[in-house]
Protein backbone atom coordinates (compact mmCIF):
# COMPACT_ATOMS: atom_id res chain seq x y z
CA UNK A 1 0.00 0.00 0.00
CA UNK A 2 2.81 2.36 1.01
CA UNK A 3 6.16 1.94 -0.56
CA UNK A 4 9.56 3.91 0.15
CA UNK A 5 12.55 3.12 -1.92
CA UNK A 6 15.97 4.42 -0.22
CA UNK A 7 14.12 7.77 0.42
CA UNK A 8 15.74 10.54 2.52
CA UNK A 9 15.23 13.74 3.45
CA UNK A 10 17.22 16.84 4.42
CA UNK A 11 15.84 20.57 5.33
CA UNK A 12 17.55 23.30 3.94
CA UNK A 13 18.05 25.81 7.59
CA UNK A 14 19.79 29.39 6.13
CA UNK A 15 23.34 27.80 4.39
CA UNK A 16 22.99 24.72 6.28
CA UNK A 17 21.40 20.98 4.62
CA UNK A 18 19.72 19.59 8.20
CA UNK A 19 19.16 16.03 7.86
CA UNK A 20 15.96 14.42 8.97
CA UNK A 21 15.49 10.96 7.83
CA UNK A 22 18.93 8.90 6.22
CA UNK A 23 18.04 6.33 3.64
CA UNK A 24 15.19 3.94 4.17
CA UNK A 25 13.34 1.36 2.48
CA UNK A 26 10.12 0.13 4.23
CA UNK A 27 6.90 -1.36 2.75
CA UNK A 28 3.69 -1.07 4.37
CA UNK A 29 0.64 -3.44 3.67
CA UNK A 30 -2.72 -2.83 3.03
CA UNK A 31 -5.10 -3.46 5.75
CA UNK A 32 -2.38 -2.90 8.73
CA UNK A 33 -2.19 -0.83 11.50
CA UNK A 34 1.55 0.40 11.23
CA UNK A 35 3.36 1.98 13.94
CA UNK A 36 6.30 4.42 14.07
CA UNK A 37 7.88 5.14 17.56
CA UNK A 38 10.63 7.82 18.15
CA UNK A 39 11.77 10.16 20.27
CA UNK A 40 11.08 13.94 19.35
CA UNK A 41 13.45 15.22 16.31
CA UNK A 42 14.05 11.32 15.28
CA UNK A 43 11.65 12.26 11.80
CA UNK A 44 8.46 10.20 12.30
CA UNK A 45 6.56 13.74 11.07
CA UNK A 46 8.71 13.71 8.30
CA UNK A 47 8.05 10.09 7.48
CA UNK A 48 4.28 10.50 7.96
CA UNK A 49 4.28 13.60 6.08
CA UNK A 50 6.13 12.22 2.94
CA UNK A 51 2.84 9.70 2.55
CA UNK A 52 0.43 12.54 1.32
CA UNK A 53 2.98 14.58 -0.12
CA UNK A 54 2.72 17.33 2.54
CA UNK A 55 6.86 16.96 2.00
CA UNK A 56 9.24 15.84 -0.92
CA UNK A 57 12.22 13.49 -0.65
CA UNK A 58 15.16 14.98 -1.37
CA UNK A 59 16.25 11.51 -2.97
CA UNK A 60 14.30 8.52 -3.41
CA UNK A 61 10.97 7.19 -4.43
CA UNK A 62 7.35 7.36 -2.57
CA UNK A 63 4.71 5.07 -3.74
CA UNK A 64 1.10 4.99 -2.36
CA UNK A 65 -1.63 2.85 -3.97
CA UNK A 66 0.43 1.87 -6.73
CA UNK A 67 1.51 5.59 -7.47
CA UNK A 68 4.27 7.09 -7.41
CA UNK A 69 4.47 10.61 -5.77
CA UNK A 70 6.71 12.37 -7.80
CA UNK A 71 4.66 12.04 -11.20
CA UNK A 72 1.99 13.03 -9.80
CA UNK A 73 0.26 16.69 -10.62
CA UNK A 74 -1.18 19.38 -8.30
CA UNK A 75 -4.71 17.45 -9.14
CA UNK A 76 -3.17 13.92 -8.49
CA UNK A 77 -2.16 14.97 -5.59
CA UNK A 78 -5.37 16.60 -4.35
CA UNK A 79 -6.88 12.99 -5.43
CA UNK A 80 -4.60 10.91 -3.19
CA UNK A 81 -4.92 13.46 -0.41
CA UNK A 82 -8.50 12.20 -0.38
CA UNK A 83 -7.71 8.69 -0.34
CA UNK A 84 -4.84 9.41 2.56
CA UNK A 85 -7.15 10.83 5.74
CA UNK A 86 -4.85 12.57 8.78
CA UNK A 87 -5.27 12.99 12.07
CA UNK A 88 -2.93 15.54 14.59
CA UNK A 89 -2.22 16.11 17.58
CA UNK A 90 -4.03 19.38 18.48
CA UNK A 91 -6.52 17.75 16.23
CA UNK A 92 -6.74 20.95 13.67
CA UNK A 93 -10.87 21.37 13.45
CA UNK A 94 -12.19 24.59 12.54
CA UNK A 95 -13.49 26.42 15.32
CA UNK A 96 -16.07 28.59 13.53
CA UNK A 97 -17.80 25.71 12.31
CA UNK A 98 -19.77 23.03 14.15
CA UNK A 99 -18.90 19.44 14.47
CA UNK A 100 -21.01 18.43 11.55
CA UNK A 101 -19.80 21.16 9.14
CA UNK A 102 -15.94 20.29 10.34
CA UNK A 103 -16.57 16.82 9.41
CA UNK A 104 -18.29 17.73 6.07
CA UNK A 105 -15.61 20.26 5.11
CA UNK A 106 -13.15 18.00 3.46
CA UNK A 107 -16.28 16.74 1.21
CA UNK A 108 -17.11 20.48 0.59
CA UNK A 109 -13.55 21.60 -0.16
CA UNK A 110 -13.92 18.72 -3.30
CA UNK A 111 -17.16 20.19 -4.10
CA UNK A 112 -19.51 17.53 -3.06
CA UNK A 113 -22.78 19.06 -3.04
CA UNK A 114 -24.44 20.17 1.23
CA UNK A 115 -26.87 17.98 1.26
CA UNK A 116 -24.44 14.57 0.69
CA UNK A 117 -21.48 16.01 2.78
CA UNK A 118 -23.95 16.38 5.40
CA UNK A 119 -25.74 12.99 5.47
CA UNK A 120 -22.10 11.72 5.18
CA UNK A 121 -20.95 13.58 7.97
CA UNK A 122 -24.27 12.29 9.98
CA UNK A 123 -23.55 8.49 9.25
CA UNK A 124 -19.85 9.33 10.52
CA UNK A 125 -21.08 10.90 13.54
CA UNK A 126 -22.28 8.00 14.67
CA UNK A 127 -19.65 5.68 14.01
CA UNK A 128 -17.63 7.85 16.56
CA UNK A 129 -19.97 8.16 18.87
CA UNK A 130 -21.25 12.06 18.91
CA UNK A 131 -24.04 12.42 17.55
CA UNK A 132 -25.62 14.60 20.50
CA UNK A 133 -23.20 16.82 19.97
CA UNK A 134 -23.34 17.30 16.26
CA UNK A 135 -24.23 20.94 16.62
CA UNK A 136 -22.02 21.90 19.01
CA UNK A 137 -18.57 24.18 18.17
CA UNK A 138 -15.10 22.41 18.93
CA UNK A 139 -14.69 24.91 21.65
CA UNK A 140 -17.69 22.89 23.63
CA UNK A 141 -15.77 19.46 23.63
CA UNK A 142 -13.34 17.68 25.46
CA UNK A 143 -10.00 16.65 23.85
CA UNK A 144 -11.27 13.01 23.16
CA UNK A 145 -14.43 14.32 21.65
CA UNK A 146 -12.37 17.00 19.48
CA UNK A 147 -9.90 13.89 18.30
CA UNK A 148 -13.30 12.25 17.06
CA UNK A 149 -14.47 14.87 15.30
CA UNK A 150 -10.87 14.65 13.87
CA UNK A 151 -10.89 10.63 13.14
CA UNK A 152 -14.76 11.32 11.41
CA UNK A 153 -13.45 14.49 9.52
CA UNK A 154 -10.52 12.59 8.00
CA UNK A 155 -12.33 9.60 7.12
CA UNK A 156 -14.94 11.56 5.24
CA UNK A 157 -13.76 11.40 1.89
CA UNK A 158 -13.55 7.84 2.37
CA UNK A 159 -9.75 7.00 2.38
CA UNK A 160 -7.73 4.00 2.03
CA UNK A 161 -5.07 5.12 4.28
CA UNK A 162 -5.31 6.86 7.90
CA UNK A 163 -2.14 9.24 8.98
CA UNK A 164 -2.25 9.55 13.09
CA UNK A 165 0.69 12.15 13.94
CA UNK A 166 0.95 11.90 17.47
CA UNK A 167 -2.95 11.48 17.82
CA UNK A 168 -3.50 10.49 21.36
CA UNK A 169 -0.49 12.56 22.94
CA UNK A 170 -2.84 15.26 24.39
CA UNK A 171 -5.11 13.09 25.60
CA UNK A 172 -5.47 11.18 29.24
CA UNK A 173 -4.93 7.24 29.81
CA UNK A 174 -8.62 6.66 29.50
CA UNK A 175 -9.41 8.84 26.86
CA UNK A 176 -6.37 7.17 24.43
CA UNK A 177 -8.17 3.77 25.47
CA UNK A 178 -11.18 4.96 23.53
CA UNK A 179 -9.71 6.49 20.65
CA UNK A 180 -7.41 3.94 20.23
CA UNK A 181 -10.64 1.67 20.32
CA UNK A 182 -12.17 3.66 17.79
CA UNK A 183 -9.02 3.26 15.49
CA UNK A 184 -8.44 -0.29 15.65
CA UNK A 185 -12.21 -0.26 14.98
CA UNK A 186 -11.89 1.51 11.74
CA UNK A 187 -9.27 -0.92 10.84
CA UNK A 188 -11.22 -4.22 11.50
CA UNK A 189 -14.37 -2.50 9.91
CA UNK A 190 -13.50 -0.90 6.95
CA UNK A 191 -10.05 -2.51 6.70
CA UNK A 192 -8.05 0.91 6.13
CA UNK A 193 -4.73 0.78 6.68
CA UNK A 194 -3.65 2.67 9.61
CA UNK A 195 0.06 4.52 10.04
CA UNK A 196 0.58 6.39 13.79
CA UNK A 197 3.41 7.75 14.95
CA UNK A 198 3.89 7.98 18.38
CA UNK A 199 6.74 7.83 21.60
CA UNK A 200 4.70 5.46 23.53
CA UNK A 201 5.52 1.99 23.46
CA UNK A 202 1.87 1.31 25.08
CA UNK A 203 -0.19 2.62 22.06
CA UNK A 204 2.03 0.57 19.78
CA UNK A 205 1.55 -2.40 21.98
CA UNK A 206 -1.94 -1.96 21.85
CA UNK A 207 -3.33 -1.14 18.40
CA UNK A 208 -0.29 -2.17 15.93
CA UNK A 209 0.56 -5.05 13.61
CA UNK A 210 4.32 -3.98 12.49
CA UNK A 211 5.93 -1.45 14.05
CA UNK A 212 9.62 0.86 13.38
CA UNK A 213 11.47 2.33 15.64
CA UNK A 214 13.48 5.96 14.38
CA UNK A 215 16.30 7.07 15.70
CA UNK A 216 17.76 10.25 15.03
CA UNK A 217 16.56 10.21 11.40
CA UNK A 218 17.68 6.45 11.21
CA UNK A 219 15.57 3.13 11.12
CA UNK A 220 17.07 1.17 13.67
CA UNK A 221 14.96 -1.79 14.46
CA UNK A 222 11.33 -3.10 12.35
CA UNK A 223 9.21 -6.41 12.96
CA UNK A 224 5.89 -7.75 13.99
CA UNK A 225 5.37 -6.01 17.48
CA UNK A 226 5.16 -9.06 18.79
CA UNK A 227 9.18 -9.78 18.26
CA UNK A 228 9.81 -5.95 18.57
CA UNK A 229 8.01 -5.60 21.74
CA UNK A 230 9.37 -8.82 23.54
CA UNK A 231 12.40 -9.38 22.21
CA UNK A 232 14.03 -5.62 21.80
CA UNK A 233 17.25 -5.87 19.82
CA UNK A 234 18.24 -1.52 19.71
CA UNK A 235 19.57 0.04 22.73
CA UNK A 236 16.77 2.99 21.77
CA UNK A 237 13.69 0.17 21.46
CA UNK A 238 14.69 -1.64 24.75
CA UNK A 239 14.47 1.71 26.29
CA UNK A 240 11.19 2.45 24.70
CA UNK A 241 10.45 -0.86 26.17
CA UNK A 242 11.57 -0.46 29.31
CA UNK A 243 9.87 3.09 29.96
CA UNK A 244 6.36 1.54 28.74
CA UNK A 245 6.78 -0.74 31.84
CA UNK A 246 8.04 1.87 34.31
CA UNK A 247 11.48 0.20 34.86
CA UNK A 248 14.65 2.01 34.93
CA UNK A 249 17.28 0.16 33.67
CA UNK A 250 19.83 1.11 35.37
CA UNK A 251 18.84 0.32 38.74
CA UNK A 252 17.08 -2.87 37.54
CA UNK A 253 21.00 -3.92 36.12
CA UNK A 254 22.17 -2.83 39.72
CA UNK A 255 19.53 -4.95 41.76
CA UNK A 256 19.93 -8.20 39.24
CA UNK A 257 23.65 -7.89 40.16
CA UNK A 258 22.62 -8.23 44.15
CA UNK A 259 21.32 -11.63 43.39
CA UNK A 260 22.93 -14.86 43.42
CA UNK A 261 21.64 -17.22 41.13
CA UNK A 262 21.01 -17.65 36.93
CA UNK A 263 18.76 -15.19 35.30
CA UNK A 264 16.29 -16.59 33.22
CA UNK A 265 13.48 -14.65 31.30
CA UNK A 266 10.29 -16.60 30.23
CA UNK A 267 8.29 -15.72 27.69
CA UNK A 268 4.54 -17.49 27.65
CA UNK A 269 2.28 -16.32 24.73
CA UNK A 270 -1.26 -16.91 23.83
CA UNK A 271 -2.83 -19.95 25.42
CA UNK A 272 0.37 -21.10 27.13
CA UNK A 273 -0.17 -17.80 29.30
CA UNK A 274 -2.76 -19.39 31.26
CA UNK A 275 -1.07 -22.70 31.82
CA UNK A 276 0.68 -23.41 35.53
CA UNK A 277 4.03 -24.65 33.58
CA UNK A 278 5.92 -22.82 36.14
CA UNK A 279 4.66 -24.66 39.11
CA UNK A 280 4.95 -27.97 37.17
CA UNK A 281 8.27 -27.64 36.11
CA UNK A 282 9.60 -26.35 39.36
CA UNK A 283 8.27 -29.38 41.06
CA UNK A 284 9.41 -31.56 38.41
CA UNK A 285 13.38 -30.26 38.23
CA UNK A 286 13.62 -29.06 42.03
CA UNK A 287 14.19 -25.64 40.97
CA UNK A 288 14.29 -22.71 43.43
CA UNK A 289 13.36 -19.63 42.08
CA UNK A 290 12.85 -15.89 42.77
CA UNK A 291 10.62 -13.30 40.52
CA UNK A 292 12.89 -10.60 39.79
CA UNK A 293 10.19 -9.15 37.51
CA UNK A 294 7.13 -9.96 35.37
CA UNK A 295 4.26 -8.72 33.53
CA UNK A 296 1.21 -9.83 32.11
CA UNK A 297 -0.80 -7.90 29.56
CA UNK A 298 -1.62 -8.33 25.93
CA UNK A 299 -0.45 -7.46 22.74
CA UNK A 300 -3.51 -6.10 20.62
CA UNK A 301 -4.97 -9.86 20.86
CA UNK A 302 -2.14 -11.76 22.00
CA UNK A 303 -2.34 -12.46 25.62
CA UNK A 304 1.75 -12.91 27.29
CA UNK A 305 3.51 -13.08 30.05
CA UNK A 306 7.44 -12.77 30.62
CA UNK A 307 9.09 -13.09 33.80
CA UNK A 308 12.32 -12.74 34.89
CA UNK A 309 13.87 -15.68 37.33
CA UNK A 310 16.75 -16.12 39.78
CA UNK A 311 17.32 -19.63 39.64
CA UNK A 312 19.08 -20.95 42.64
CA UNK A 313 19.00 -24.67 42.88
CA UNK A 314 17.54 -27.65 41.10
CA UNK A 315 18.03 -28.93 38.01
CA UNK A 316 18.37 -25.91 35.53
CA UNK A 317 19.13 -27.23 32.17
CA UNK A 318 16.32 -30.13 32.49
CA UNK A 319 13.54 -27.16 33.41
CA UNK A 320 14.90 -25.11 30.45
CA UNK A 321 14.23 -27.87 28.15
CA UNK A 322 10.94 -28.79 30.12
CA UNK A 323 9.88 -24.74 29.36
CA UNK A 324 10.91 -25.14 25.93
CA UNK A 325 9.09 -28.46 25.95
CA UNK A 326 5.96 -26.72 26.85
CA UNK A 327 6.28 -23.86 24.48
CA UNK A 328 7.59 -20.89 26.50
CA UNK A 329 10.63 -19.01 25.18
CA UNK A 330 13.57 -19.81 27.67
CA UNK A 331 16.23 -16.51 27.22
CA UNK A 332 19.38 -16.56 29.81
CA UNK A 333 20.07 -13.50 31.21
CA UNK A 334 23.08 -14.82 32.82
CA UNK A 335 24.85 -17.84 33.94
N1 LIG B 1 10.34 22.40 7.80
C1 LIG B 1 11.47 22.10 8.44
N2 LIG B 1 12.57 22.86 8.29
C2 LIG B 1 13.73 22.56 8.90
N3 LIG B 1 13.91 21.48 9.68
C3 LIG B 1 12.86 20.69 9.88
C4 LIG B 1 11.58 20.93 9.27
N4 LIG B 1 10.73 19.96 9.65
C5 LIG B 1 11.44 19.14 10.45
N5 LIG B 1 12.71 19.56 10.58
C6 LIG B 1 13.78 18.88 11.35
O1 LIG B 1 13.80 17.52 10.97
C7 LIG B 1 13.99 16.67 12.10
C8 LIG B 1 12.84 15.68 12.21
O2 LIG B 1 11.65 16.40 12.51
P1 LIG B 1 10.25 15.70 12.71
O3 LIG B 1 9.23 16.77 12.88
O4 LIG B 1 10.02 14.72 11.62
O5 LIG B 1 10.47 14.92 14.09
P2 LIG B 1 9.42 14.10 14.98
O6 LIG B 1 10.00 12.76 15.17
O7 LIG B 1 8.07 14.20 14.40
O8 LIG B 1 9.48 14.90 16.36
P3 LIG B 1 8.29 15.22 17.43
O9 LIG B 1 8.11 13.95 18.23
O10 LIG B 1 8.88 16.32 18.27
O11 LIG B 1 7.08 15.63 16.67
C9 LIG B 1 14.13 17.59 13.30
O12 LIG B 1 15.51 17.79 13.53
C10 LIG B 1 13.49 18.88 12.84
O13 LIG B 1 14.04 19.99 13.48
MG1 LIG C 1 6.28 15.06 15.01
Amino acid sequence: MINFEQVHKSFRVGAREVPALQPLDLRIDAGEVFGIIGHSGAGKSTLLRLINGLETPSGGRVVVDGQALDTLDGDGLRALRRRVGMIFQHFNLLSSKTVVDNIAFPLRLAGTPKPQALARADELLDRVGLRAHRDKYPAQLSGGQKQRVGVARALSTGPKILLCDEATSALDPQTTASVLQLLDGINRELGLTIVLITHEMDVIRRVCDRVAVLDAGHLVELGPVRQVFLHPQHPTTRRFVAESEAIDEDDQHAQYAAIPGRLLRLTFTGEGTWQPVLGRVARETGIDYTILAGRIDRIKDLPYGQLTLALTGGDVEAAQASFAAAGVEVEELRR
